[in-house]
């Protein structure tokens, strides 16, 4: 008798034939990751003849989740202002969903302001959807605001501690001048409107906003409304990032150091 969780002889696909459709490398390679011990099926080691069931079991290399389940996609968009990001807006303005294939449904990952520009992802994986935009996972987020006048040192260092907003203070945040009135700003929580009503609060209201980058996903050199689909080795990365303890990564960490940030008049 199989033990419960295992397909019966025969039935179910090779792990390193699956391991192989999902990138982690040719079947030579992963037939030898699997005698390594570097592969998990449902958090157990496996020997190499094992079958499994993609669209239900979970595989991990190297303590990384691998994304097996069939159907699943990933649109990267650079997102144009005046899209919203929404399934369906009552005002008929047009929307993200509409930038990419409507077959597999997508949904997009958190959400950018209507006048934001740049990186969003669209997927109809839930679970990394979740993964992305909880705040626990510590996912970085950055941001270019061009922003009225010309902030000085002081300023960057304020927004770099962190400042108080009405729904409580900001984590420590990665902020740089990129130009004399544009500010690099990298955050980990993604509260609503978050990058506008920092640079308010220190006197610097947001005049453009463009994300760049999540975690290891930068827009690249795509046009405003294209988009692209992840290459599986884009989607492993995306799982690597989010793949470690919640609360791992390193602004996050900074963070839970800080002392709560001095209190700034919006
Ligand atoms: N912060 C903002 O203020 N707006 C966005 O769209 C994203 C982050």
């Amino acid at each position: 008798m199989n033990p419960p969780d295992q397909p019966e002889a025969g039935e179910g696909e090779r792990l390193q034939k699956v391991l192989a459709r999902a990138g982690i490398g040719s079947r030579r390679a992963c037939e030898e990751m699997i005698s390594a011990g570097r592969v998990l099926v449902n958090g157990q080691p496996v020997e190499l003849g094992r079958r499994v069931d993609p669209a239900n079991d979970r595989i991990d290399v190297d303590g990384v989740p691998v994304a097996t389940r069939p159907g699943l996609v990933y649109y990267l968009i650079n997102k144009p202002a005046g899209v919203v990001t929404t399934s369906a807006d009552p005002q008929g303005r047009p929307t993200v969903v509409e930038l990419v294939p409507g077959e597999p449904r997508v949904f997009p990952v958190g959400r950018l302001d209507a006048a934001t520009e740049g990186l969003l992802l669209l997927t109809n994986d839930g679970e990394l959807s979740f993964r992305l935009t909880h705040p626990s996972f510590g996912v970085e987020k950055e941001y270019l605001a061009h922003v009225e006048g010309h902030p000085k040192d002081g300023v960057v260092r304020l927004l770099r501690r962190g400042v108080e907003l009405d729904d409580g203070p900001t984590a420590p945040a990665r902020v740089s001048l990129a130009g004399a009135d544009v500010l690099r700003i990298t955050i980990h929580e993604g509260r609503n409107r978050q990058v506008r009503r920092m640079a308010e609060a220190v006197g610097h209201p947001v005049r453009r906003l463009v994300r760049t980058r999540i975690g290891p996903l930068r827009v690249g050199t795509l046009k405003p409304g294209e988009w692209r689909t992840l290459t599986q080795d884009e989607v492993r990365a995306l799982e690597r990032a989010t793949a470690s303890n919640p609360g791992s990564s390193r602004l996050a960490r900074r963070a839970s150091r800080q002392p709560a940030p001095p209190r700034v008049r919006s």
